[in-house]
Parts: structure tokens; C-alpha cells; sequence
């Protein structure tokens, strides 16, 4: 079956550590020039609360495909060749982005994400060959290319998909989590120090808890970006600072205060009875979501 041969290809790219030694030298050269901060944060997309990349990854593909429509039908060769430049100039942005997300992958994912970005780099590639071909009035050579440059581009969007709906690389990591609907015992209070972070569980959803000038409040404990445990981090500011990659989260209602996290941390409720913490699931918009870990 084709999806059990390409399910043994992805399998064995992301065991190939031979391309551990060419990403970490990527890695460490993207890491100096890409910019952090608020810029590294709109390319990851934080402001609009999904990964920038996706969007705009329709921007090269559409335009290159209309281009091979046009070529393929008989239509306006200037025009195809307008459409590939286009293509081109989209390319670019669309690999920043999609960069800036790989910096912050690790092992398998990172491996199949080198993949991914070395296709993509030869469609470009094969493209902007198809662009200069065109200019010099040699539209069928222009179009040969860019049926190659497009057999790259598939081949390396199989490629971001097995990273977004295998590995899950920009997945909320608490999509499936639901705290449980009941009250659940987590601990004593006394165990809790001021702007402390505190990782508990229950019913087998990790729980952050944090007392912040006398309040309790409770969190999900796994980052919504890439899952680390946030109890880990910092507390300062009414924020907790992610222990792995920086982002900042309001310990009021898990709203993001910095990248390159795209989704809020999901709240729970949180009273203390007799001295215990105890939690449960408050309103949470996403409460109608389907097969939910945790009750
Ligand atoms: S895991 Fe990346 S910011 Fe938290």
C-alpha cells in the first residue's frame, strides 16, 4: 500500500541522525541571523494566533500553479512568467517563516523539516531557472522547469504535512487535553510558595499552579507550543516564562505576552478546601472539541 511505503521513508528520515551534524550547523547560523523578539514573533505568527508559515505558503504554490495552467492550456506567456516572478518573490518570506519554526524542533522533526526546506530550496531554485528561461523567450524550457520545480514543491508539501499531522510541529499541545469537569484534589496549599510555579496533575492532565500576589491560579503545564513543562519556568511580571524556547504567558488568563507560542495556555478553575487545591474544567472555548484526553 503507498501509505505504508511513504510511512517507512518518513520512518527512516527521521532516524537518519547523519543529518543531525548539517542542521545544528543550519541552526546556529539561522539562530544569529534571524531576528528575535517582536519580528521573530510575527514570524512565527504569535499576533494572529496560528503559525504565520501555512498561510503563507499559498502564496508561492497558487502562483506557480496558475503559471503551469497557463503554460499546460496555451494562456498569455508573459503573464505565466509574471506568475512564476511572483512565485519567486513569495518564496522568500514563506522560507523565513517556515525557518523560524524549524529552529525550534529537535530530533525527528528537525530531520524531516531539513528534508522539507531542501526540496523547497531545489523548486526555488528550479523556478527561478523557469523565471530567466521565460525572460529569454524560451517558454517550453520554462515550463519543463517549472513542472520539476512543481514535482519538488509536492514532494516537499507531503513532507510539511507528515510534520504538522504526524509529528504535529504547530499543533497546539493541549488541543486533546481537557481538565477534569469534576473538582479534583492536586495538593496542599501549603505546598505552594508565592510566584512559585508548582506542576501538579489531574486525572492525569499536568496542572501548573501559581500563587501571584495572593491569588491561585491554575494553568495547563504544558506549553502550547512545543510541550514543556512550564512549572520549569520563570514566574515574574504576572507571566510564566517558558523553560524552553522564552515565550511568555499572563498567569490571569494564559493569554500570550511573547513568542514564539501562537495559542494561550488553557485556564482551570481553582479553589482551596480545608487547606487542599483543588481544580476543574472552567468554560473553555474549545469545550466542544472532539476526543478529548482527560475528563
Ligand atoms: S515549548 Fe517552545 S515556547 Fe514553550
Amino acid at each position: 500500500m503507498l501509505s505504508a511505503t511513504l510511512d517507512k521513508i518518513t520512518d527512516r528520515l527521521e532516524r537518519t541522525s547523519l543529518l543531525d551534524k548539517p542542521s545544528d550547523a543550519l541552526a546556529a547560523l539561522l539562530g544569529r541571523l534571524l531576528p528575535a523578539g517582536r519580528v521573530g514573533d510575527v514570524a512565527s505568527g504569535t499576533p494572529i494566533g496560528h503559525p504565520l508559515h501555512p498561510v503563507l505558503v499559498t502564496v508561492p504554490i497558487g502562483s506557480w500553479v496558475a503559471a503551469t495552467y497557463l503554460d499546460l492550456t496555451g494562456g498569455d506567456a508573459k503573464a505565466a512568467q509574471r506568475l512564476v516572478g511572483l512565485g519567486n518573490l513569495a518564496a522568500l518570506p514563506t522560507a523565513l517563516t517556515g525557518a523560524n519554526d524549524w529552529l525550534t524542533t529537535s530530533a525527528g522533526e528537525r530531520r524531516v523539516g531539513l528534508a522539507h526546506a531542501t526540496l523547497n530550496y531545489t523548486a526555488l531554485g528550479l523556478y527561478v531557472g523557469s523565471w530567466l528561461a521565460r525572460r529569454k523567450g524560451r517558454r517550453v524550457k520554462g515550463a519543463a522547469l517549472a513542472m520539476a520545480g512543481a514535482g519538488a514543491v509536492g514532494a516537499a508539501g507531503w513532507l510539511g504535512g507528515h510534520l504538522s499531522y504526524a509529528l504535529g510541529v504547530g499543533v497546539d499541545t493541549t488541543a486533546f487535553q481537557h481538565f477534569p469537569g469534576e473538582w479534583t484534589d492536586v495538593g496542599a496549599e501549603s505546598d505552594l510558595r508565592a510566584d512559585v510555579p508548582s506542576g501538579v496533575e489531574a486525572a492525569g492532565v499536568p496542572v501548573l499552579l501559581v500563587r501571584h500576589q495572593g491569588v491561585l491560579m491554575a494553568l495547563s503545564d504544558r506549553c502550547t507550543h512545543r510541550g514543556a513543562p512550564l512549572h520549569e519556568g520563570e514566574v515574574s511580571d504576572g507571566c510564566v516564562t517558558c523553560p524552553w524556547h522564552g515565550s511568555r504567558f499572563a498567569l490571569a488568563d494564559g493569554s500570550v505576552k511573547a513568542g514564539p507560542a501562537t495559542r494561550p495556555q488553557p485556564m482551570a478553575e481553582v479553589r482551596v478546601v480545608e487547606g487542599r487545591v483543588q481544580v476543574r474544567r472552567s468554560d473553555e472555548p474549545r469545550e466542544l472539541r472532539t476526543n478529548p484526553v482527560g475528563h
